[in-house]
């Protein structure tokens, strides 16, 4: 698996470290707020687990599937539901926590179906931003590393289905795409 991999681009130290930086800055910004992430999966399901053990305050968190249809309609913002949350977010600050923001659809279409449930606040953290690839305006409140336009595998993110378990984030071998 490893062996795949043409090089890593941020490794475990460096990963650990903007880890705790972003649940340092959390915990300041969401002091006694009522709180509760939203999990995109699968890609944010490392970044949240570990980031959830930096934030030192009281949350309540839950996870959201979602699937884009194909090409044609990027611009549409056509985003489909697959898993809803299990409860209200009234009377909640959401903090989406997404794994990589690339085109910001996803992102786009999440963000306002939220925000349309009338939380008390919705923002978004995500691990990795390739602002260059944007076709929609979308901002993180706070995010990880700004990142090449290069596709990136590890730490929960994948390349069909695979490589989400390496402890960092990786970019492939050509050969891999090429199989
Ligand atoms: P967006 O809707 O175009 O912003 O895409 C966001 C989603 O695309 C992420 O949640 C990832 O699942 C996927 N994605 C985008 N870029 C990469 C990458 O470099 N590696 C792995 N997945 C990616
Ligand atoms: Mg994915």
């Amino acid at each position: 698996m490893d062996g795949d991999v043409a090089k890593i681009l941020i490794n475990q130290e460096q990963l650990r470290e903007r880890v705790t930086q972003l649940g340092a800055e959390l915990t300041r910004d969401y002091a006694g707020k009522k709180l509760m992430l939203v999990g995109i999966l699968k890609g944010a399901v490392l970044f949240m687990a570990d980031l959830m053990r930096e934030i030192r305050l009281p949350l309540a968190y839950d996870f959201m599937a979602v699937s884009s249809y194909g090409a044609a309609t990027v611009t549409s913002g056509v985003v489909r539901i697959l898993k809803d949350l299990d409860s209200s977010v009234e009377n909640t600050h959401v903090l989406i926590v997404e794994d990589i923001i690339d085109t910001g659809l996803t992102l786009k279409y999440l963000t306002e179906t939220l925000e349309a449930r009338q939380p008390l606040s919705v923002k978004i953290v995500t691990l990795l931003d390739k602002p260059t690839r944007r076709k929609l305006d979308v901002r993180p409140d706070y995010n990880g590393f700004v990142i090449p336009d290069e596709f990136v595998v590890g730490y929960g993110l994948d390349y069909n289905g695979n490589y989400r378990n390496l402890p960092y984030i990786g970019v492939l071998q050509p050969k891999v795409y090429q199989k």
